[in-house]
């Protein structure tokens, strides 16, 4: 299984402005199954416990205001070579830097406001999957 799997979720901005099904469109037609997926909102303890890795940034105080500012659709996505590839569908962090075509260039505001995040490694696609699903919420396609 290690290396199929990723995790995403379409952030508030992106929910806000009405693209879920384009995002999730975009997700499927490149070619990953999703294998969990949650409607749902983070508090803002939840969200600094997601980002911890980036407490000591500047944007932290931020990043987590606006994960926990609106609903976000949280998923397991699953497909061969999944964090690569899917990081390659929604392009660079910064959608200004974004190749054309990907998701972030097609629907994130700003390198905050940034429609979709992907797990950067396998590992933590384990660890970020299973902060958001139990085992039971996850299925085999
Ligand atoms: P994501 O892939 O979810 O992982 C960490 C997030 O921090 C990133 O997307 C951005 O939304 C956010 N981020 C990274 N750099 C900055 C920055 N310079 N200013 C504000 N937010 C940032």
């Amino acid at each position: 299984m290690s290396g199929n799997r990723t995790f995403t979720m379409i952030k508030p901005d992106a929910v806000g402005s009405g693209h879920i099904g384009a995002i999730l469109a975009q997700i499927n037609e490149a070619g990953f199954k999703i294998v969990a997926m949650k409607y749902t909102k983070l508090s803002k303890e939840k969200a600094g416990e997601f980002y911890a890795v980036h407490a000591a940034r500047p944007f932290y105080g931020e990043l987590v205001d606006f994960m926990s500012s609106g609903p976000i659709v949280a998923a397991i996505l699953e497909k061969n070579n999944a964090v690569a590839d899917f990081r390659t569908l929604i392009g660079a962090t910064n959608p200004a830097e974004a190749a054309p075509g990907t998701i972030r260039a097609r629907f994130a505001k700003n390198i905050g406001e940034n429609a979709v995040h992907g797990s950067d490694s396998d590992e933590n696609a384990a660890i970020e999957s299973a902060f958001h699903f139990a085992g039971t919420e996850i299925f085999n396609l």
